[in-house]
């Protein structure tokens, strides 16, 4: 299996490109299959997601929109840190089914922000689709259904394939985990 160092880490192979682009093949057809004939308005969640994003919605066939956000962290006035702002709203999805594409739900903190403020915007439906999933950390199994899985890992730290570490790796075309 390749290795690759960013930093003074180490990572290791995980998931290939090939597999991977078996997988987003399988959830596009998925999609298409349950989503065609609706109004759906996708929503990338940038930074991780633009290539999961772009390679499934190359593949999606039915007329469709995709937008995307993003958090950003500004330090609050408080002393309770880091406050994280989504920004670049400009699609109207009022009515609409949203298909959420992520790169990774790890606890899925991230994910219920989105959800809310979705609900806030009045969407009619709304499905999520991550490349990875980290069962083990997810903490909304109860409340936030997720539809369209790539890969179920375990909770230990991935880049690669859009995700980084330290800025770093987003381009490497698979998913490699920490070694070391
Ligand atoms: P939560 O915990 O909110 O995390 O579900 C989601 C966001 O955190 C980032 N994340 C990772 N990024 N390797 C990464 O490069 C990881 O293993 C990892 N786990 C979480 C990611 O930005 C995701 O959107
Ligand atoms: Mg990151």
């Amino acid at each position: 299996m390749r290795e690759t160092r960013i930093h003074e880490k180490t990572f290791r192979e995980m998931i290939t490109e090939e597999v991977i682009a078996e997988r987003i093949k399988q959830l596009a057809l998925q999609i298409n299959n349950d989503l065609s004939g609706k109004d759906v308005v996708f929503i990338g969640i940038l930074n991780g997601a633009f290539l999961f994003a772009a390679d499934l919605f190359r593949q999606i066939d039915f007329p469709a929109r995709i937008s995307f956000v993003k958090l950003a962290s500004y330090k609050g006035t408080s002393s309770s840190g880091t406050i994280k702002e989504l920004i670049g709203w400009n699609e109207d999805i009022n009515n609409k089914t949203v298909v959420v594409i992520e790169d990774i739900v790890d606890t899925g903190n991230t994910l219920e922000r989105i959800v809310d403020e979705l609900v806030i915007r009045k969407a009619a439906e709304i499905k999520i689709a991550a490349l990875l999933y980290k069962p083990d950390a997810y903490k909304y199994k109860e409340t936030i259904s997720l539809d369209y899985i790539g890969f179920e890992i375990p909770n230990d730290f991935v880049v690669g394939f859009g995700l980084d570490y330290d800025g770093l790796g987003r381009n490497l075309p698979s998913v490699y985990t920490l070694i070391q």
